[in-house]
């Protein structure tokens, strides 16, 4: 029988088990413990914060990896002791934009700059809304924070973009020569000699277009001179293809650079994003269209200098 005070008891019952469930259990589970990746945040950093919450960025951002998330190489499934200092945590669950939990180094503080300041200009095909509003200091202290996400993980890439950023900014003081011999030395010869295994034919070249105007051309420019919008912004700037009319070069140096990304550079890692015909295709298409010349081996060896590590290899901190 339905009297008012079964319905009562059913209330009390139902509410008893959902504050339970909701409030008392998480609070007795929560992680006391830091994760191993875990460390605490700088002043720059927790300012950085400051603006993501303020700015929205939890709308279109999720900062947590789950267990069942599949992706082409996810850098870590998140740990509740990842954020035993979030309060309030900034997990989220919109995924309008990529999870940011391991961004921290990714990419370098220019490619960050450039992107806050329009998305357009790093990833021409870009929804997220710019930030262009926001003072330098603003600036700093959201890269700062954005770089720190992914803990001692992301720490480790920071590292990293730090360690090759200096070298590859004196390579282009020397000239574009120079520089375009610089990058040659650092390709693993078996790619540095590789020629593009797939034919120029119409419809690669259309492909390798396509890709070329939603990944590369705000960099790379229309014309394929370095000059794109985002230029003003990058310390090395987006490479001169023109100049391997006059340097060695081959579809499988092209390939082994848009695949890697040059870590230290703005240069991003398309290993992910971009799948290996669409690689082959958009390098056939910078060939025909901007270099136009035959693929040509050094005149004079180039000795190589050994790899520069992709951002996103989990080891190898610094060479
Ligand atoms: C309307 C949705 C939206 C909002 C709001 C938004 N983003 Fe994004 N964000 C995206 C999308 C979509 C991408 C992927 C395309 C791109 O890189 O621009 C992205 C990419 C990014 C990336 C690059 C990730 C990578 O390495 O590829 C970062 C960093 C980032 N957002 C940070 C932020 C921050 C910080 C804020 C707040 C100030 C913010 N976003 C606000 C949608 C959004
Ligand atoms: C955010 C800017 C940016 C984007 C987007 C970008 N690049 Fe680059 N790229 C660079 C920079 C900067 C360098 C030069 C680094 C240096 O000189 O140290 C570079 C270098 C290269 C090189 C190396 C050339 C050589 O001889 O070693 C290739 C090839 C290349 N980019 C192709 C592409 C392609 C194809 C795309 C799109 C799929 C693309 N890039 C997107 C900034 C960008």
């Amino acid at each position: 029988m339905m009297t008012p005070r079964t319905v009562g008891l059913g209330i009390a019952i139902i509410a008893a088990a959902t504050s339970f469930s909701v409030l008392f259990l998480p609070a007795m589970t929560a992680p006391t413990q830091p994760s191993e990746i875990f460390r605490a945040r700088t002043n720059i950093e927790n300012e950085g914060r400051v603006l993501y919450i303020r700015n929205g960025c939890i709308g279109c951002h999720t900062q947590y990896i789950r267990p069942s998330d599949w992706a082409f190489e996810p850098l870590r499934v998140s740990q509740a002791g990842d954020y035993i200092a979030d309060s309030p945590h900034l997990l989220g669950s919109e995924r309008t934009g990529p999870d940011l939990s391991q961004e921290g180094g990714l990419h370098p503080d220019d490619w960050q700059a450039a992107h806050f300041h329009d998305p357009r200009f790093v990833r021409p095909a870009s929804i997220m809304p710019d930030f262009e509003f926001f003072s330098d200091d603003q600036l700093r202290e959201l890269i700062a924070y954005v770089q720190s996400l992914g803990g001692t993980m992301a720490d480790a890439r920071v590292a990293r973009q730090n360690y090759w950023k200096p070298a590859l900014i004196a390579a282009y003081a020397r000239g574009q020569d120079a520089n375009a011999e610089f990058l040659y030395a650092h390709v693993p010869p078996q790619w540095a000699t590789l020629p593009n295994p797939y034919p120029a034919d119409a419809n690669a070249l259309a492909q390798g277009e396509f890709v070329y105007e939603q990944e590369c051309i705000n960099c790379h420019g229309p014309v394929g001179d370095g000059n794109g919008v985002a230029a003003p912004y990058l310390n090395p700037k987006p490479f001169d293809f023109t100049v391997l009319k006059r340097q060695p070069w081959s579809g499988g140096l092209l390939y082994y650079q848009i695949m890697n990304g040059i870590t230290g550079s703005a240069m991003p890692y398309f290993k992910e994003d971009l799948e290996s015909a669409k690689i082959w295709d958009v390098s056939n298409y910078i060939a025909t269209q901007f270099i136009g010349t035959a693929p040509t081996l050094p005149k004079v060896p180039i000795p190589y200098q050994g790899a520069i590590p992709a951002s996103r290899e989990p080891k190898g901190n610094k060479q």
